[in-house]
């Protein structure tokens, strides 16, 4: 008998551990080989700009508008994606004071509403996109809420009639989502209407150029984590494009 315990418990020990090994193959490819993925939960912008670090008014008044809750149901329901334009703090500080404080509630979320579009953009599609963009604040007819950007390269720049700026960084893309950072903040006529007496910034006092401490200390935080990023489409949009003109 042993004989039979070292060379025989061999083989049982190899049998045993063979339909081990299958049984674990079977389950497997059974169902225990999804772990319930499940939808991934809606993005939260409101953490995607904290991260950016320097969006501060911007988190405050799409919460005191609600418009953070109804991004993120936009973006659960919507396979379109969305597109923010983002104005950074020192945006907001430049405006001439009061313009926020004296918009209605309406008007600030209509305010917000136009640096929204309704559907994804990556830094590449602005080459071709036409002019004016529809954002979410509504009728893009003059005088209104229209958005016109102008791009060479990399460089995109926007227009609502009264404020030119360019898209300085790209704050956060996915397939998604994508936030770019504005360094100004994007007054729609609809709203600022220069008509009225003093309309945009530096029309009554001669403010020289306030450049405080924190405000520099901000750009400088603005330059080291907001630089440029080509976008997950961006490069191979970029190669196809440089490929078929060189095919000519
Ligand atoms: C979104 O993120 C913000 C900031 O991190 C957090 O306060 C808020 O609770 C989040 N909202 C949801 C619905 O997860
Ligand atoms: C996302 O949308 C789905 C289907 O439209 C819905 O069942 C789900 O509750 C939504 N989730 C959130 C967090 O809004
Ligand atoms: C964008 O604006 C800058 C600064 O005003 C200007 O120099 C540049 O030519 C503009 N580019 C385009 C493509 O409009
Ligand atoms: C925006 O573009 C449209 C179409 O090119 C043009 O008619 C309109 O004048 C432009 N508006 C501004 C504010 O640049
Ligand atoms: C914006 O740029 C356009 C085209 O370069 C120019 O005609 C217009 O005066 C500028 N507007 C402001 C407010 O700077
Ligand atoms: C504007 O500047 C002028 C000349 O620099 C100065 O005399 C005047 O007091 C200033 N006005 C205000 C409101 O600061």
């Amino acid at each position: 008998m042993e004989g039979f315990s070292t060379y025989h418990l061999a083989a049982i020990f190899l049998f045993i551990f063979n339909i081990a090994a299958k049984a674990q193959g079977q389950a497997g490819a059974g169902p225990a080989a999804a772990p319930a993925p499940g939808p991934p939960p809606p993005l939260n912008v409101t953490a995607v700009l904290e991260k950016g670090g320097q969006f501060r008014t911007l988190i405050r008044l799409l919460q005191s508008t609600q418009l953070d809750e109804r991004i993120r149901g936009q973006l659960n329901n919507s396979n379109a994606g969305l597109t923010l334009f983002a104005p950074s703090d020192n945006a907001f500080s430049s405006l001439s004071p009061g313009t926020l404080n004296t918009l209605t509630n309406q008007q600030q979320v209509t305010l917000l509403q136009y640096h929204i579009i309704p559907t994804l953009i990556t830094l590449s599609q602005f080459q071709t996109v036409s002019n004016p963009l529809s954002t979410q604040a509504g009728d893009s007819s003059p005088g209104q809420y229209p958005l016109n950007v102008t791009t060479a390269g990399n460089q995109v720049n926007i227009s609502t009639g009264l404020v030119n700026t360019t898209i300085s960084g790209t704050v956060y893309s996915d397939d998604q989502l994508a936030v770019y950072q504005v360094d100004k903040v994007l007054l729609p006529l609809g709203i600022f209407r220069p008509s009225v007496p003093a309309p945009p910034p530096k029309a009554d006092k001669n403010a020289s150029a306030p450049t405080e401490g924190p405000s520099s200390r901000d750009s400088a935080d603005a330059s080291s984590t907001n630089e440029w990023r080509p976008s997950r489409l961006g490069l191979p949009f970029a190669v196809a494009v440089s490929i078929f003109y060189w095919s000519f």
